[in-house]
């Protein structure tokens, strides 16, 4: 491993971390009619964990002798729910790449810097999977006897 690769990989998953943070923010602010009422709050908890995510990294690229980006990376905006979900969702699979780029820059030296990636990337896994919900990606179909999970499209 070379610790100066890993630190430019955390520094990826930063820069989506900090698009998270304005990203979802911009989206509570933007969301209106009756969604609203969901939507405010779920765009703000998104943006915090985004915050607590960005703050973990940066702490990290610090102990490993780094320096944090304060760059972000693209922000996409909408004012309709459903384009903002989609864009999101494509925001959470960016930073997975970026957390998954950083693991196997990792390699086996660094073992606890490689468990906490692992517990990162299954963290931003469950944020894919409701986001795929939530855009019905991802749902649930009847067959004849049972009730089985598809990917759509
Ligand atoms: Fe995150």
């Amino acid at each position: 491993m070379s610790t100066n690769e890993l630190i430019d990989q955390l520094n990826g998953a930063m820069s989506f971390e900090l698009t998270g943070v304005i990203q979802y923010s911009q989206h509570s602010y933007l969301v209106t009619g009756p969604d609203r009422e969901v939507f405010r709050d779920f765009f703000r908890d998104q943006a915090e964990e985004a915050h607590k995510h960005a703050q973990f990294l940066g702490d990290k690229i610090v102990a490993l002798g780094g320096v944090p980006t304060v760059e972000p990376a693209m922000i996409r905006q909408s004012i309709e729910l459903k384009e903002m979900l989609l864009q999101d969702l494509e925001l959470e699979r960016e930073a997975m790449s970026a957390y998954m780029a950083a693991w196997k820059a990792c390699g086996d030296e660094d073992l606890p810097t490689k468990f906490w990636l692992e517990a990162q990337i299954a963290d931003e896994q469950v944020h894919i999977e409701e986001l795929e919900k939530l855009t019905s990606e991802r749902k649930a179909t009847i067959s004849s006897d049972k009730i089985v999970l598809r990917e759509v499209g």
